[in-house]
């Protein structure tokens, strides 16, 4: 019984908390940074946190177009581009917090960016394929490392 008005309730809690209204900005050093960089560092995989990159990733992210989307005043999520000479824009990163991923902020994160550079091409650094072939992105080639 207790169990079922656990679920319930966390079946509430989720419902409202998909009702609060999503705001996405462009990223603000004094605003944002601390809670951005301890989201990458809660993130497992992510190593932008770690110490021999933040404060390269601190600047890289006040010099790209960098999002941030907000829910209850909480940081769930941010995107980091780069765009070439006013054509072409490359996302280089995207991340949703854990706890609000399904709730479309990855997709709308990414919808700004079209929105806000409605004549640039849109890149993927792609790290999760499925995901931006759901969201419509097609396959035009392939990234090269040395
Ligand atoms: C990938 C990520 C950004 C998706 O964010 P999200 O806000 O949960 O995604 P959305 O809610 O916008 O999902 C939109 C659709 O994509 C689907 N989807 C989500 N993650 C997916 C994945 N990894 N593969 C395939 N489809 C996926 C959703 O089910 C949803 O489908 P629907 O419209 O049929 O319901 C998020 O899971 C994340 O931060 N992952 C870790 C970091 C990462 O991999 N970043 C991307 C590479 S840089």
């Amino acid at each position: 019984m207790l169990l079922v008005v656990g679920i319930v309730l966390l079946l509430i809690m989720r419902k409202l908390e998909k009702s609060v209204p999503l705001k996405i900005r462009k990223y603000t050093k004094s605003e944002d940074e601390a809670e951005l960089m301890q989201m990458i560092l809660d993130e497992d995989g992510w190593d932008y946190a770690d110490e021999n990159l933040s404060e390269k990733y601190k600047s890289a992210l006040e010099t790209s177009i960098t999002y941030v989307a907000y829910k209850n005043n909480v940081l769930c999520g941010y995107s980091r581009s780069l765009q070439d000479f006013g054509t072409y824009i490359y996302i280089c990163d995207l991340l949703v917090k854990p706890d609000y991923r399904g709730d479309e902020i990855g997709r709308k994160l990414m919808e700004c960016i079209h929105k806000d550079y409605p004549d640039c091409i849109v890149y993927v650094m792609s790290g999760v394929d499925g995901y931006y072939e759901k969201l419509g992105y097609k396959r035009v080639g392939s990234i090269f490392e040395l």
